[in-house]
């Protein structure tokens, strides 16, 4: 049985922004140009570069509006973040020369930055799992939040980054209710996602939604992936999540059999 996977994070966006209801959850993505670095450095004044066929937060970058809060006479600069590195470049056309000697030849996107919330001044984001279900429906199966190693952007766990369960990582910026009703919509907008990207894509499994929270409680997608980790859904849940997981996996083929007898 082949399971499809996408590399490209442009194919993916383009296909899940083809769905009206989807739309208002992807962030401003485009191909990286200077013009589109200028424009929405304006627009949003936070942007995040990122490689199109990258995995792991490897390559990933932001870019913010920076003063130097000590001196109020200071102009402008564009503070571009990578690993726990950053530097300051006083015009876009310096920033953007920056960045091109990083890209080299490769293609990559640039996307509205969205704030995320923090834990213990870390930022965290949320992985959604959502698989095909034995009755071939589609189901999100787990969450996991997942938190940047200090004074790091990306939150992939292979980038330094921890894990925890979204209900503890909410429950100083949610009520009770309000908590039932994102992760209701989270689980809405996972498999919405799903049946969009299986329309264009009909092998596909499984997928792994990097979902993000901003300060205004409001939920972006910020990729998806169609080659999800499992693992992290066996570190922290009752041991029942991890079996429904693994359950559907085997039915499609991710995972083997364990419990088959060997002939
Ligand atoms: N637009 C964005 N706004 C805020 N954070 C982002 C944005 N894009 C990426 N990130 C951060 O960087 C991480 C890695 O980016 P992602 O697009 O998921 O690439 P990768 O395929 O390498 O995981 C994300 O999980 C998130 O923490
Ligand atoms: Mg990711």
């Amino acid at each position: 049985m082949t399971i499809q996977r996408i590399a490209s994070k442009w194919e993916k966006t383009k296909v899940i922004r083809q769905k009206e209801s989807l739309r208002p959850y992807i962030p401003d993505t485009r191909k990286y140009s200077f013009e589109h670095l200028r424009d929405m450095l304006v627009a949003y004044g936070y942007v995040f570069v990122k490689p199109d066929h990258g995995t792991y937060g490897i390559g990933v970058m932001s870019i913010e509006l920076w003063t130097d809060d000590l001196n109020p006479d200071s102009p402008l600069q564009y503070k571009l973040r990578h690993g726990i590195e950053y530097e300051l470049y006083p015009t876009v056309e310096e920033l953007h020369a920056a960045l091109i000697a990083k890209i080299g030849p490769k293609p990559y996107l640039i996307q509205k930055g969205i704030h995320l919330l923090t834990y213990r001044r870390r930022r965290f984001d949320i992985r959604a799992l959502v698989q095909l279900t034995p009755r071939k429906t589609w189901e999100t199966t787990g969450f996991i939040g997942r938190i940047a190693a200090q004074q790091k952007v990306i939150t992939n766990y292979h980038g330094g980054g921890s894990v925890m369960l979204i209900e503890d990582l909410l429950s100083s910026y949610l009520t009770p209710k309000e908590f039932t009703e994102k992760y209701k919509e989270m689980k809405s907008v996972g498999v919405q996602a799903a049946v969009q990207l299986s329309r264009k894509f009909p092998k596909l499994k499984e997928i792994g939604l990097d979902i993000a929270i901003d300060e205004q409680h409001q939920i972006w997608i910020l990729e998806v992936n169609t080659k999800p980790a499992l693992f992290p859904f066996k570190l922290l849940h009752p041991k029942e999540v991890y079996q429904k997981i693994r359950r559907y996996a085997v039915a499609y083929g991710r995972l083997k059999d364990k419990s088959a007898k060997a002939k």
